[in-house]
């Protein structure tokens, strides 16, 4: 069984993950200063996997606090860096926090990773990358526009240092670009919980559903698509977890090879928000809350992913669809009602 270092291991996606790699036989240990996540995600994974993962409550940007991970586990074989800010809209009201915690945490970790000899790093990427894309279905090969946000443009960066880092040190990398993850585990113990109002969709419809929010607004409906509202490309948050594992198992089968890649994951298929509301009410049985609203600011019109790299070099399965997404969202949301959050 070898040893994975999770950064941000109780966020939504770290959680996801941890939960697939301790299913597939990897000793994790994350790092996690709770600043955007909640210590209950703990006891979720706990309750999934029967295991305790312990976790480093430290800021990534402390280097010496984060040295002290390194020094107590010198078997660390890999390490996959979720931890970081997500939220576009605060990155545009606050360009700098987004720049220091997200550039500094890795520029630390990649010191670490040289002065541990660590081989094998998965950095959490994002389509955003892309900015408002050249072709669709996006492909690793379509060229990335200006960032359209200081949040898209750390991915952009934290690419490129992790590319340039490289060139120096022997490390082999996949640069995993997120489309729009969502939905939770089947057991409705762990899933994503925004500390904040929430500012992506599924949240925003489950908390709709619960009364909680009181009504959904669909930004724009005049867009030139099939429906006139936006196209993503939704993908079940534990597909993404299963990619993290596939990656880090593909790196281990051929430590020899060429290991410097980036991959788009992504279900492969566009959904419109309409149908994402529509799909929510038909798999849950109840009527939602919404009305059209303006146009968001910064949003692309359409985008989604051509997966066949990931699918085909990782040897990475998707075993959720569309509905599952909708449904599980939801029964993570009815039982985060019920718990009391520290
Ligand atoms: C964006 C980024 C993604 C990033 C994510 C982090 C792009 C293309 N994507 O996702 O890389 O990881 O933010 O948060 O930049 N919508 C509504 N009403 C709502 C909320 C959303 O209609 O209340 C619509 C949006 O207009 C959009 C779609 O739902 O068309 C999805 O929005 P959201 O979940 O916020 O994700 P992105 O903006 O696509």
């Amino acid at each position: 069984m070898s040893k994975v270092l999770v950064t941000g291991g109780c966020g939504y996606i770290g959680s996801h993950t941890i939960v697939d790699l301790i299913n597939n036989g990897f000793e994790v240990i994350s790092i996690d200063n709770f600043s955007r996540s909640n210590p209950l995600i703990l006891d979720g994974i706990k309750a999934i996997t029967g295991k305790v993962v312990s976790n480093y409550n430290i800021d990534l940007c402390d280097l010496e606090a984060t040295k002290k991970v390194f020094e107590d586990h010198t078997d660390i074989e890999g390490i996959i860096h979720f931890a970081a800010y997500k939220m576009v809209g605060e990155s545009v009201e606050k360009p700098l926090l987004y720049y220091h915690n997200n550039l500094v945490s890795l520029t630390n970790l990649l010191q670490l990773i040289e002065e541990f000899r660590v081989q094998n790093l998965v950095f959490s990427s994002s389509c955003s990358v892309y900015g408002n894309a050249t072709e669709l279905p996006v492909t690793e090969n379509t060229l990335t526009q200006k960032a359209e946000s200081p949040y898209a443009h750390t991915k952009q960066m934290g690419e490129a240092i992790i590319e340039n880092f490289a060139k120096c040190y022997p490390l082999k990398y996949m640069l995993l670009r997120y489309f729009n993850p969502a939905g939770a585990h089947e057991s409705a113990q762990i899933g994503e919980l925004p500390i904040d109002r929430p500012q992506n969709l599924v949240p925003y419809i489950t908390k709709t559903a619960t009364g909680e929010l009181e009504q959904l607004s669909i930004f724009g409906n005049d867009y030139p698509t099939k429906d006139g509202t936006c196209i993503r490309d939704y993908i079940h948050v534990m597909d993404i977890g299963g990619a993290h594992t596939a990656a880090l198992k593909r790196m281990q089968q051929d430590p020899d090879g060429d290991w410097a890649n980036i991959y788009n994951l992504g279900a492969g298929v566009g959904r419109s928000v309409l149908e994402a509301v529509q799909t929510f009410e038909q798999v849950n049985n109840l009527q939602l809350n919404w009305t059209y609203a303006d146009r968001r600011p910064g949003d692309v019109i359409a985008v989604y992913a051509d997966n066949q790299k990931a699918v085909n070099d990782l040897n990475w399965q998707l075993n959720y669809s569309f509905e599952d997404i909708m449904k599980s969202a939801y029964q993570w949301e009815l039982t985060l009602a019920d718990k009391v959050l520290v």
